[in-house]
Parts: structure tokens; sequence; C-alpha cells
């Protein structure tokens, strides 16, 4: 038999910082429901890498589709978990106007707050899943998704991000979303990734 014999390790979902579970406008329900589907994407990944391992190669055609199948599967399971890592992490501040480098490069970028603010939050509205605010290090054509682009804010727009608090009004939940951002976690990616702020 021969086999993608790679090696893998299998990964655990990551705990969520306590102030995660005390939002203002976000429940706790509904910050357990959407961990819960977080926990789902991390053990859905370590699922297809086991099956990935042990697929035998033998059998040609049958076996390429099986493999893309996974592949894709495997390419959502991926997004899902760092998508949410990434917002689970910034949330549990204080919200208002961001501070320190990044809202140096918001106030660069954007020219202000509010720009920047009314830009995330229509984007959530018009998208499907997740909007992003993201630093650019290319000046890149406009391909979707922006390849080597630094995730630095992330909102889910899912339904199941909301839908528990707010039922359909998707606007307030990005309110709340806003009121809950730490501003610390954020800007300690700003300095992580040396983004520069000239
Ligand atoms: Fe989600």
């Amino acid at each position: 038999m021969s086999t993608l014999a790679f090696k893998f390790e299998e990964i655990a979902p990551r705990e969520l910082r306590p102030e995660v579970y005390e939002l203002d406008g976000i429940s706790r329900a509904s910050v357990e429901a959407h961990y819960k589907l977080y926990q789902g994407y991390v053990n859905k990944r370590n699922e297809i890498l086991g099956k990935l391992a042990d697929i035998d190669l033998g059998s040609a055609n049958q076996v390429y589709s099986e493999l893309r199948a996974l592949k894709v599967d495997l390419t959502f399971a991926i997004g899902g978990i760092k998508n949410h890592e990434l917002y689970f992490a910034h949330l549990g501040g204080g919200g208002g106007a961001p501070t320190g480098s990044f809202g140096a490069l918001v106030q660069r970028d954007f020219g202000s707050v509010e720009t920047w603010r009314s830009d995330l939050k229509a984007t959530g509205l018009a998208g499907r899943g997740w909007a992003w605010t993201a630093y650019d290090w290319d000046d890149a054509q406009n391909t979707f998704p922006v390849w080597n682009a630094t995730p630095l804010v992330a909102l889910d727009v899912y339904e199941h991000a909301y839908f528990l608090d707010y039922q359909t009004d998707r606007a307030s939940y990005i309110d709340a979303f806003f009121d809950n951002l730490d501003w610390d976690v954020v800007n300690s990616w700003v300095d992580r990734y040396a983004i520069p702020a000239r």
C-alpha cells in the first residue's frame, strides 16, 4: 500500500480567555455555542489528516476523488480554526477607538476611526461569513482571497455568531463586537509581525 505517509500532529482547541465569556452584548451562551463550532473544526482537521495519512494511493482514480474531497474539507476546517482563533483572541477588551500602533495604522490608512469602523461594519453586513481588516504586505491586485496579508481584526458574521442574541439584527451584533475588541491584543499582533507604521 502506498500512502501519503506524512507526519502530522493532532492539535487541541485553544482555551478561551475568561473575559471572552463575559462580553457586553454577546452572551455566554452564544460564546459557548460558538466555541463548540470551533472545537468541531479542530476535530475535523485532526480527523481529515488522519484519513489522509492512511489513504491508499494504489487504487488510482477512485482515490483521487476521495483525496480531493478531503483536501477541500481540510481547507475549510483549517480556515475555521484560524478565523475563530483570531476572533476569540481579540475579544474581551473595552472596545472604543483603536489605540497604539493599530490606532495609528487606522488613522494613516483610513483617515479616521469612523471611516474604518463604517467600512468594516458595511462589509460585515454585506458578507456571508467573515469580514477582516488586514495589513497587505504587497500592493496587490484584487485577488480573492488576499494572499500575503495579515488579518488584524476578524469579524464573524455567520448567523451562529449572533442569532441567539440578536436574531436577524446583525448590525447590533456588529456594534457589540466593536465594543468588546481588545486593542492590546491587536497591537501585540502589529508589533509581533513588525508591521511598519510608515
Ligand atoms: Fe463562527
